[in-house]
């Protein structure tokens, strides 16, 4: 094999290449299931491997690809595994991981109509079914991000500019009130980071919710919160309701944060990064029950719609929201009468072509095909907290609203924990978890929700079947079971 001219692209050499990349993704799907999960290296082990001097001529593809299988590949830590019940990472769909060639192919900018015109028309359109799905007017709009973490702070800032419009002019300086807003406790951190990026404060414009036992907002603790800070003069803008919190996949009581938001006049902002999977399905979409009143909403196809990164997305229910916080009138960009200009909608310039794959993806699979898996994954998930907890050794900590359980180990039926605190207890959980990690066939992690520690297992790939689930309850029980 003949190193191809990279700068003279030939089709044969370019077949072969591909060729060459897709035999060795089908493999890897198939394999999937037998990888170790969790690869047994350390940074030091793996900087090494990877630190190399610029390199000064090129080389054959083929050792290129060598290299990937042989260093790159077991270096990677395997989120698509059926056996990683972790933090929202999917297996992604195959048509999606090759979408994304063609979109690189292509490589059309999504900032501007004049330079994607059919790119941009299938980003209105995945935009719009989204929209749909919301349950959205046909005037809403939005759309795609990096992820959820950037469909927050966009989500955000047309909060802020829509409540507070001069702040888009002027900036928060010299305003007559603080702004500030609301989330719960167990709101994901981008929510912080995003009161941070935004010069509202981190610390102080974001005032956080105290929960119910279930984690769900405490929505009377929101009302008092909110007269509070009216009543010291501050300026309360917006409320962030969550759709799927990070820790438990709970969802907020969403009809009631929209009743406070209207009362109250705020924005109402709905994170449902991971939960808006389950507006797919007629079972599930009554959970999310609240949502079509939202202001604006994150949602990430890069999580239960088994979308390789980056793909997330922000919507607004005034479609035209997103454009009156961003216009500039960028002079050097041909500008196109009656066409849509994704750059006005959100913050990024230059554009990736995500909406490609989650647009095959979609045609490909279904509503109803989307909609079976979501069911499938919230009764493994199910099923897996009935089954840990039946014998009275193990509690749920929060309610299964999604595919994520979040569980812990009480020791109780055997008196094994009579004598251990509440903080020893909590230990104990980091600990089942660490034994659990030692084999790397899993990935399970700790996280603390309503004021414990917990067991944080999700059904996230597609691959995931109830043996192993089963798997993992053995795991778990022998890792309680140790001294
Ligand atoms: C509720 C919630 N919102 C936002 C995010 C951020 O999403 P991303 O990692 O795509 O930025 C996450 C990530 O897990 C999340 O759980």
């Amino acid at each position: 094999m003949t190193t191809p001219a990279p700068f003279e692209p030939v089709p044969e050499d370019v077949r072969a290449l591909g060729d060459a990349v897709a035999d060795w993704i089908g493999r890897h799907f198939d394999a999937l299931g037998e990888l170790p999960v969790v690869p047994d290296t350390t940074p030091e082990e793996t900087f090494g491997r990877f630190t190399e001097p610029v390199p000064e001529h090129g080389m054959e593809w083929t050792a290129i690809l060598e290299r990937f299988e042989r260093d790159v590949v077991p270096l990677s830590f395997h989120l698509p595994s059926p056996r990683y019940f972790g933090l929202m990472n999917p297996t992604p769909l195959p048509i999606a991981v090759l979408a994304e060639a063609l979109a690189a192919a292509l490589n059309q900018n999504l900032g501007a109509w004049h330079h994607s015109p059919a790119g941009t028309a299938i980003e209105a359109t995945v935009v719009r079914w989204l929209c749909d799905l919301a349950g959205y007017p046909v005037t809403s709009f939005g759309s795609l991000t990096s992820g959820g973490s950037l469909a927050n702070t966009t989500g955000l800032k047309i909060a802020l500019a829509a409540k507070v419009p001069e702040s888009t002019t002027r900036g928060l300086h010299g305003l007559a009130a603080r702004p500030v807003f609301y989330a719960s406790l167990e709101a994901h951190f981008s929510i912080e980071k995003s009161a941070n990026i935004l010069g509202l404060g981190g610390g102080e414009g974001l005032r956080k919710v105290p929960v119910d036992r279930t984690s769900r907002m405490d929505v009377a603790a929101l009302r008092r919160m909110i007269a509070d800070d009216r009543a010291r003069g501050l300026n309360p803008f917006c409320v962030v309701g969550i759709a799927g919190v990070t820790s438990n996949g709970v969802i907020d009581p969403l009809e009631a944060l929209a009743d406070v938001a209207a009362e109250s006049g705020l924005w109402y902002h709905v994170d449902a990064a991971y939960a808006a999977g389950a507006l797919m399905s007629d079972a599930l979409r009554p959970r999310l029950k609240g949502i079509e009143r939202a202001d604006s909403i994150t949602m990430d196809p890069h999580k239960w719609w088994f979308m390789p990164y980056p793909c997330g997305a922000v919507l607004t229910k005034d479609g035209e929201a997103g454009r009156r916080a961003f216009t500039t009138g960028a002079v050097y960009i041909p500008q196109t009468d009656d066409a849509i200009e994704f750059r006005d909608h959100g913050m990024v310039g230059s554009r990736p072509f995500s909406a490609l794959k989650l647009w095959m993806a979609v045609k490909l699979v279904g509503r109803q095909g989307y909609a079976r898996m979501a069911e499938e994954q919230v009764a493994l998930t199910e099923r897996f907290v009935a089954e840990l907890t039946k014998d009275g050794d193990w509690e749920a900590v929060t309610p299964v609203d999604t595919a994520i359980a979040a569980v812990r180990y009480t020791g109780r039926t055997g008196g094994q924990t009579d004598r251990l605190t509440d903080a020893d207890l909590d230990a104990v959980q980091d600990r089942i978890v660490e034994r659990v990690l030692e084999s790397r066939r899993h990935w399970i992690s700790a996280t603390t929700t309503v004021g414990k520690r917990a067991i944080r297992v999700m059904v996230i790939s597609y691959l995931t079947r109830w043996e192993h689930l089963e798997e993992l309850i053995v795991a778990l029980r022998r890792a309680a079971a140790l001294p």
